[in-house]
Order: structure tokens, then sequence, then C-alpha cells
């Protein structure tokens, strides 16, 4: 019998691609393991009016560990229009599936890692003193609050009267807006918890401490924002004092913070932050190392121990139906990576990771966007190296 089940989840578009791919290459690297197929995203909303339907649930709560791909969202309207005929007069309303595995499952922590690889033509590089190039090295490792602050979907448009009620007791509100009719008032709501707070902090520091950064930065933006980055912010102080001595806690503003991340990005360690600046200066951090091609992420819940790994990108649709996939699977596969360090097969995932590297820095095989190539169905005549071609490479190396 294999040693673990894994739910494989591949969604919509090139998620399908991605993911075989990095089976494959899990398979070659050694790892034991079997794999049930979960079914999500676009096709199950339009065929059964749930994205997310409970049979993929239950997968989940038994095996504990998705490997998940990409997914196809679309607004409202254009969701309803999809929908099968028999399924259109049922009321449904369209929800994204990842959002809500988050909050279903409290993978509260959002963990998204940067790096360079030597050798990736993507490495972003900078002027430094005279005329000399520098490409900096990036080891970034981004821990982003998954299931709060203004993606929590508390907001109103026109909000009931008890709420605007309340809010007319806040000085700060009647003075700017209470002018403003209410119908004419839209409300994003920005909640933070104690609880939730702590624990993506605690991640952060954890991390620090197992792998060796000096410094974790709280990138938010305390002196605007009091209440909520504040709480981060100040939790992020005593911790650090009572707790992690040892780390350094830096404090920055996420919009200065997407300055300084071209300026001076080889400085940063482990970056804590919301889920808005945490969804922002990870994607940030992306660009610097060869952006959706590479960039991976883990989420989790920490005490039940359930995680779904993804890679950031979606389903690029334009590319799901070319004969021969062209995407990189690079970021799916450090995806992977990720799981296997959350099963303690830390070997295992070092292994592979050295075999990308070894490909990257090689530099014969290289995906369309490896070569700036504008995505189209003949990058592969052209010398680019196909999502296949890519991963044959890694398990040549491993
Ligand atoms: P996308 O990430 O699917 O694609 C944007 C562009 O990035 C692509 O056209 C392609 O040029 C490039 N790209 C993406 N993955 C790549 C890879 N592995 N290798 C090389 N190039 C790659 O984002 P887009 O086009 O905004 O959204 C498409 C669909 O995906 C939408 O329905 C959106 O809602 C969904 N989406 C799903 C996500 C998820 O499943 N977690 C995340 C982001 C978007
Ligand atoms: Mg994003």
């Amino acid at each position: 019998m294999a040693k673990r089940t894994i739910v494989a989840l591949p969604g919509d578009g090139i998620g399908k691609a991605v993911l075989d791919e990095t089976i494959r290459v899990l398979d070659a690297a050694g790892f034991d393991a079997e794999y049930v197929e979960g079914d999500i995203g676009w096709e199950f909303w339009k065929s059964e009016g749930n994205p997310l339907p409970d049979r993929t649930i239950e997968l989940l709560k038994k095996h504990k560990i998705g490997l998940f791909g990409a997914i196809t969202s679309k607004p409202k309207d254009e969701a309803f229009e999809e929908l099968a005929p028999e399924l259109k007069e049922k009321g449904l309303v369209y929800s994204s599936p990842i959002v809500g595995l988050r909050q279903l499952f409290g993978l509260d922590i959002c963990m998204r890692p940067c790096h360079t690889y030597k050798g990736n033509p993507l490495n972003f590089i900078r002027r430094g003193v005279g005329d000399a190039i520098e490409e900096p090295l990036v080891d970034v490792v981004i821990f982003r609050q998954n299931t709060e602050g203004l993606y929590g979907g508390v907001e109103w448009t026109n909000p009931p009267t008890q709420v605007y009620d309340a809010l007319m007791t806040h000085p700060k509100f009647k003075k700017n807006f209470g002018s403003t009719p209410k119908e004419e008032i839209s409300i994003s709501t920005r909640i933070f918890t104690k609880k939730a707070t702590e624990r993506i902090l605690r991640a952060a520091f954890e991390h620090a401490k197992n792998y060796g950064y000096k410094s974790v930065t709280v990138c938010e933006k305390p002196n605007v924002i009091r209440e909520t980055s504040g709480m981060m912010y100040k939790r992020a102080l005593e911790m650090q004092k009572n707790e992690y001595p040892g780390i350094q806690l830096w404090n920055t503003n996420i919009d200065a913070q997407m300055m300084w991340l071209t300026k001076n990005p080889e400085d940063y360690g482990v970056i804590v932050a919301g889920n808005m600046f945490g969804d922002i200066v990870s994607d940030g951090f992306a660009g610097l190392i060869g952006g959706l091609g590479f960039a991976c992420s883990a989420q989790f819940n920490p005490e039940t121990e359930i995680g779904v790994f993804e890679p950031t990108h979606g389903s690029a649709p334009k590319y799901a139906d070319y004969e021969t996939s062209i995407v990189n699977p690079i970021a799916m596969v450090e995806s992977a990576c990720m799981m296997l360090d959350f099963i303690k097969e830390n070997d295992m995932a070092a292994k592979i990771r050295k075999a990308v590297a070894e490909v990257v820095s090689e530099g014969k095989v290289r995906t369309y966007d490896m070569m700036k190539m504008r995505g189209q169905a003949d990058v592969v005549e052209k010398g680019a190296a196909s999502t296949q071609q890519m991963a044959d490479a890694i398990i040549a190396k491993l």
C-alpha cells in the first residue's frame, strides 16, 4: 500500500497539465503516494451548480493534503449564463471554491516563498555603482493571513440601517460621510481577530527560527490603519520580545515596501502581512524571481494539519486548449515541494528543488516565459520547451 494518499485537484484550464507533470516528477523522485482525484472548478459549477462539490470536501477531510492546479472564475452574471439550463431557476450564486476551501478548513496560513534560481533569465536586475549591473539574490518567504481582513467578504452597498446607525456613532464617519445619502455608500470591512493575527505571526516567526532567517518584517500600515495593522504590529513586538529575541523585527509600510523591493530585495527574509497586503507584496516579490511560472504557495491550518498546495497562477484559459501544453510547470512543482516539506518529506523536497535548480542554471531547457516569448501555440516549434519537456528535464536530473 502506498504510504500517503494525496487529493489531486486539477481544476480548470492549464491546472491539469501542470498537475499531471508534477505528479510525474513526484513519482520520479520516489515519493510513495497514491492520488485520488477531487472535482473542483468551473466545469462543476456549470454542470452541478457547485464548483466545490461535497464529495471533494469529504476527500480533503479524509486525506488532509491537496495538490491543486488552478480554477477559472468569472463574474456573477457570466457565471449565471453558463449554468446548465435546468439549474438556472435554482437561485444559485457562484463563489470561488478556493475561498470556500480556505474558509471551510480554516486554511488561514498562506505561505509564498520567492527565491531566485541561479541562471534564470527572468531574474530581476538593477543598476549598481557606475554602470554595473547587479542581480540581487532574493530569498523571501511571505506569510499572508488568508481568511480575514479586506477579503473577509463583510461588505455592503447601501448598508442596513443598524450598520449605518452604528457607523454614525463614530465621529469620523459622521464628519466625513454623514451627509452622503446612505444609498450612495459602499463599505468593505477590514476585520482582524487577535487569534488569527497571532497565528500568522507565529507561523512567520517559527519559520524564521527553523530556517535561519535573521528578520521578520511586518508589512502593513500601522501609522494610518491604526486598529488592524496596529494590532498586528503590536502583537509582533510583544512576541519578538518575549518569545523570539534572536530574530529581528522590522516594520515596513506596504506602499514603501513596494518601492524598496526593487531597491534592496536581498535584505528581506520573512515577511508577514494581512490578507490583501500579503497578496500584493507576494506578487511584487514574485515578479523579481520569474513571475507566474515560478510563484508557488501553500495554505494550511496548523492545528488540523490540512493543507492545500498550489501555484499562484490561474487557469490561463487561452493556453488551455493547445494540443501541446506550453506553460511552465515549475510553480506547480515548487508547490509540491512545499507539500513535501509540510508532511516532513524534506529530503525529497530538497532533491526535487536541486533538480529544478540544475535545469534552470544549465539553461538548455526553457519554457516560453523563460525565453521571453509571447505565449502562442507555435512556441515549441520556435525552440521553447513544452510543459512536458520541462518536466522531463527535471526528471532526468533526478
Ligand atoms: P492566469 O494566472 O491564469 O494567467 C495570466 C497569464 O500569466 C497567462 O496568460 C500567461 O501569460 C501567464 N501564465 C500563467 N501561468 C503560467 C505558467 N505556469 N507558465 C507560464 N506563463 C504563465 O491569470 P488570468 O488570466 O488573470 O486568469 C485566468 C483565470 O484564472 C480566471 O478565471 C481567474 O479567475 C483564474 N485565476 C485562478 C487562480 C487560482 O486558481 N488560484 C488564481 C488567479 C486567477
Ligand atoms: Mg493574487
